[in-house]
């Protein structure tokens, strides 16, 4: 099967690449990134508002079993004084990102949250959820009350791989029908894999892309796997190589812009957790967002999904300021006030529906 006339073994060949045959793959994909989405970098402050989290996956810091740090929910309050200064900031849109509940006191918290968000910025400040898989009507109250994009990563598009890393009632099918419904709802529909993991081979990453396309996504947020020392997973694996980790990241980010063309990428925080200038060779690599951290300081620590996590003792002016010398470093400009929609969506909906 191809896409766009991107056969399998195409994909295949790119993600393997090193060395020079890496770096020419970072180019054309950023002569893709400039001819499809232009050479705006939009902005999307994530906030990460709680750490309690239902599921078991064994590779997540912040599993349920994980009894080894604190517990927090930050308050409504507290939530608002995040987006208010995203608002400040000028970033277009903001992310809600927490572990996985969906307890009616949780989805009316969100929802009431997303109302008053959407209330304060008058409309105009964009709203993304990332906060797992939920019942339709859950996503259905969700959008009403204002949010209009939704990540959900897939985490592998390998069924075996998948079942390798979540219990037995954590289910792969269930997860792609999340995806589906976000769309018939109108979301924006993010997904998303993580690159790297114990077992997945380069044919694994190169399906992962050929699943993008079928879902018809109009984002992509992926990132290297890391260990959390804490978790099943960790345990299990020998010989983690941050070097390879990075590489196969970025590979998978220009293959991603050269696939799909017109999908917003972020440049993932996963990717500075293994070099300081992680972020940016994402950008040089194809992506086009990134996710600033507007987290309240005293709770960064708390939301550690993997180890060596950057920018845990910073806060959000010191991301902004560090986040827009770096993208100004490497010749681009930062979009602000605006969604930044994907042209993919934009497409997508000219089309009529989201069939
Ligand atoms: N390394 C990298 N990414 C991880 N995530 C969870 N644990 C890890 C890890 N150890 C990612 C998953 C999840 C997202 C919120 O964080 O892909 O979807
Ligand atoms: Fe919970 Fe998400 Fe971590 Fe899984 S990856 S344990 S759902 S926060
Ligand atoms: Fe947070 Fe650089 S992005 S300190």
């Amino acid at each position: 099967m191809g896409t766009n006339g991107i056969t399998r073994e195409k994909l295949i060949g790119m993600i393997s690449g090193r060395n020079a045959e890496a770096q020419a793959l970072y180019r054309k994909a950023y002569r893709v990134k400039l001819e499809q989405v232009g050479k705006l970098v939009y902005f999307r402050g994530i906030i990460e508002f709680s750490n309690i989290c239902t599921k078991n996956c064994y590779y997540c810091g912040i599993r349920r079993d994980n009894h080894k740090f604190k517990r927090f929910s930050m308050t409504e309050g507290e939530i608002l004084q995040c987006a208010e200064l995203a608002w400040n900031y000028r970033y277009g849109s903001i992310v809600l990102q927490a572990g996985e509940r969906s307890d009616a006191e949780f989805v009316e918290f969100v929802e009431k949250i997303l109302k008053k968000i959407k209330k304060m910025s008058g409309g105009s400040l964009g709203i993304t959820l990332s906060l797992g898989e939920q019942a339709a009507d859950t996503y259905r109250r969700w959008f009403e009350a204002g949010a209009h994009r939704y990540l959900i990563r897939i985490e592998t598009s390998s069924r075996k791989l998948y079942r390798s890393l979540h219990p037995e009632d954590h289910d792969f099918d269930r997860r792609v029908s999340c995806i589906a419904a976000l769309r018939d709802i109108g979301y924006q529909v993010g997904t998303g894999v993580m690159i790297g993991l114990p077992g997945q081979t380069e044919e694994d990453l190169a399906d992962d892309i050929l699943f993008f396309r079928e879902m018809d996504v109009d984002m992509i947020g992926m990132g290297p796997y890391i260990l959390h020392r804490d978790t099943p997973l960790a345990k299990n694996v020998s010989g983690f190589d941050p070097a390879r980790q990075l590489r196969l990241g970025l590979n998978m980010i220009a293959a991603a812009r050269i696939a799909l063309k017109d999908v917003n990428i972020a440049a993932t925080t996963a990717l500075q957790a293994l070099d300081p200038k992680g972020r940016e060779l994402g950008l040089q690599a194809g992506a086009n967002i990134v996710m600033p951290n507007i987290t309240h300081t005293r709770y960064r620590s708390g939301y550690r999904l993997y180890d060596s996590k950057p920018c845990l003792d910073e806060n959000a002016g010191v991301c902004r300021a560090c986040l827009s010398h770096r993208i100004r470093d490497i010749g681009e400009e930062i979009g602000y006030n605006q969604w930044g929609d994907s042209p993919h969506f934009s497409r997508r909906s000219l089309k009529g529906g989201f069939d």
